[in-house]
């Protein structure tokens, strides 16, 4: 991390948080998708957001592929560039979620260590959902062709042939991809918001 700047004082306008959810109707918080590439991150992410949205909440998804085209176009995939990867969209989710947006992220974030790195940085509305999908099914669906370039050596560092995923200890929820329906995962993920009090109930 760059050293830290000097001079810098936080200033709090009038409104908070809180007054930026009450006018959204719900909360802000951060619904962080981990998993293998392929494992239904991206799919899932936007799924959720299209039927929040079609309840009136304010969503926004941060993805791998585009963070990497812009705010982290220079990282690569090291451990060291992952860390920093997740460093700053820990950062960027936590000043959506301050706007009050339902904010998703759709990041593989192999280690466990970012991942609470992240969870630090945002807090109480941190909410990790794994995105399960063994190694096997993930490289049979392979939607990008990556694991082929990443057993042909085209690609480096690639989590699952070059790297580990370390799976989340205790994450606020599973999604199973190779045996749920897209539609169930929606559901599932949609169902914990409304049980932690996030949106608003609702007739579905
Ligand atoms: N139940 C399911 N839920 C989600 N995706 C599924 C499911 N069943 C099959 N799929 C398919 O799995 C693939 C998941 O690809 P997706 O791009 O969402 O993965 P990802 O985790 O975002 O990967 P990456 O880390 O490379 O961005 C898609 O082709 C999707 O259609
Ligand atoms: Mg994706």
């Amino acid at each position: 991390m760059p050293e830290k700047s000097s001079n810098v004082t936080w200033h709090s306008g009038a409104i908070d948080r809180a007054a930026r959810e009450k006018l959204a109707g719900h909360r802000g918080a951060v619904l962080w998708f981990t998993g293998l590439s392929g494992s239904g991150k991206s799919t899932l992410a936007h799924a959720v957001e299209a039927a929040l949205h079609a309840r009136a909440c304010r969503t926004y998804v941060l993805d791998g592929d585009n963070i990497r085209h812009g705010l982290n176009g220079n990282l690569a995939f090291s451990a060291e560039d992952r860390k920093e990867n997740i460093r700053r969209i820990g950062e960027v989710a936590k000043l959506f979620q301050d706007a009050g947006v339902l904010t998703l992220t759709a990041f593989i974030s192999p280690f466990r260590a970012d991942r609470e790195a992240a969870r630090g940085i945002i807090g109480d509305g941190f909410i990790e959902v794994y995105v399960k999908a063994s190694l096997e099914a993930c490289e049979a669906r392979d939607p990008k062709g990556l694991y082929v370039k990443a057993r042909a050596g085209e690609i480096k560092d690639f989590t699952g042939v070059h790297q580990d995923y370390e799976q989340p200890d205790d994450p606020e929820l599973v999604v199973d991809t190779e045996s749920m329906t897209l539609e169930h995962e929606v559901a599932a993920v949609l169902d914990y918001l409304e049980a932690r009090g996030i949106i608003p109930a609702n007739a579905k």
